[in-house]
């Protein structure tokens, strides 16, 4: 595997790659992998002849009051695991090659950014998709793999590259979550004892809402009023939002049809989690089929 931490070194990398016209399949991430990421990996390992992983904590998508500084780190696991998955490419800029002194161009992608997390971490998403249009052209990727679990930052994403006109297939894959449901993500390891079991609730509300849809129920003020009671009875959870929206704008909706987005961000203890799922009204009623939850009836 090579490690590059240099921008220019890695564009010079990647103008070579493209001349062998080979296809660069890339996954972005902030380190401190997890089995997500891996299956990421492991998709871009399948698809495509050279991958590219860039570990980035990006400072300017986190908030003032945010983790940035803590969010966790493990550069020496990270490299190890990337190499037992066959990266062929480990790119890890600094901050101050990323963003220097006098940085001052961003981009940001309007309407789908206002609600659900846009609204709650403001510039959340101007950050996520600035970095992204550096990494994409410092590494000229063919195709872009994404979790579903950020199912707002996917929307936002593949709003960019259409609307930019970017030459990359982007690739989203199912949540992968904990035996107890609870969607993988780095900051889980905030998360211990009684906080990390309330954590799985999170999930279990998403599996409600589908069985409400499924048994018919289509008021979505009634479906996130369950929800919300539902995870109002962990003393440790304050909710941030709980959203049910189609999924073209991401507007919220009053009536459950068709294919639905219901998402969930709530405070554990002091870790802001979320999760999602996108329900097809029609399918449930038909064959009982939820994309990417965990359920007892397990019928994914
Ligand atoms: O999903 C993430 O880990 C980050 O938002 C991303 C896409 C790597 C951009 O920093």
């Amino acid at each position: 595997m090579k490690i590059i931490d240099k921008i220019d070194k890695m564009k010079t990398h990647a103008r070579i790659i493209k001349k062998g016209n080979k296809l660069l399949g890339f996954v972005p991430t902030m380190g401190y992998l997890h089995e997500g990421h891996l299956s990421l990996i492991r998709a871009a390992r399948k698809q495509s002849d050279v991958v590219t992983v860039s570990i980035f904590v990006n400072p300017i998508q986190f908030g003032q009051n945010e983790d940035y500084k803590k969010y966790p780190r493990d550069m020496q696991r990270d490299e190890e695991l990337l190499k037992n998955y066959g990266v062929d490419i480990l790119f890890y800029p600094e901050k101050k090659d990323m963003y220097p002194a006098d940085f001052s161009t961003y981009v940001n992608v309007e309407k789908l950014t206002d609600g659900l997390c846009g609204k709650s971490r403001v510039g959340h998403f101007r950050g996520v998709t600035t970095v992204l249009v550096k990494l994409f052209e410092i590494i000229k990727p063919d195709i872009a793999y994404f979790g579903q679990k950020d199912a707002q930052q996917a929307f936002v994403i593949k709003k960019m590259i259409k609307d930019l006109n970017m030459d990359i297939t982007m690739k989203i894959l199912p949540t992968v979550r904990e035996a107890d449901g609870l969607a993988m993500s780095s900051r889980n390891t905030y998360l211990t004892g009684t906080l990390r079991k309330d954590a799985g609730l999170l999930n279990r509300s998403l599996i409600l809402a589908a069985d409400l849809v499924r048994s018919g129920e289509k008021d979505a003020k009634k479906i996130i009023k369950s929800i919300k009671d539902f995870l109002l009875a962990s003393p440790n959870i304050k909710i941030d939002y709980i959203a049910i929206t189609d999924t073209k704008e991401l507007r919220d909706i009053a009536v459950v049809r068709g294919e639905t987005l219901v998402a969930v961000s709530a405070f554990v203890g002091k870790t802001r989690l979320i999760d999602n799922v996108i329900i097809n009204e029609k399918k449930a009623q038909e064959n009982w089929k939820y994309d990417g939850l965990l359920s007892g009836r397990q019928a994914v």
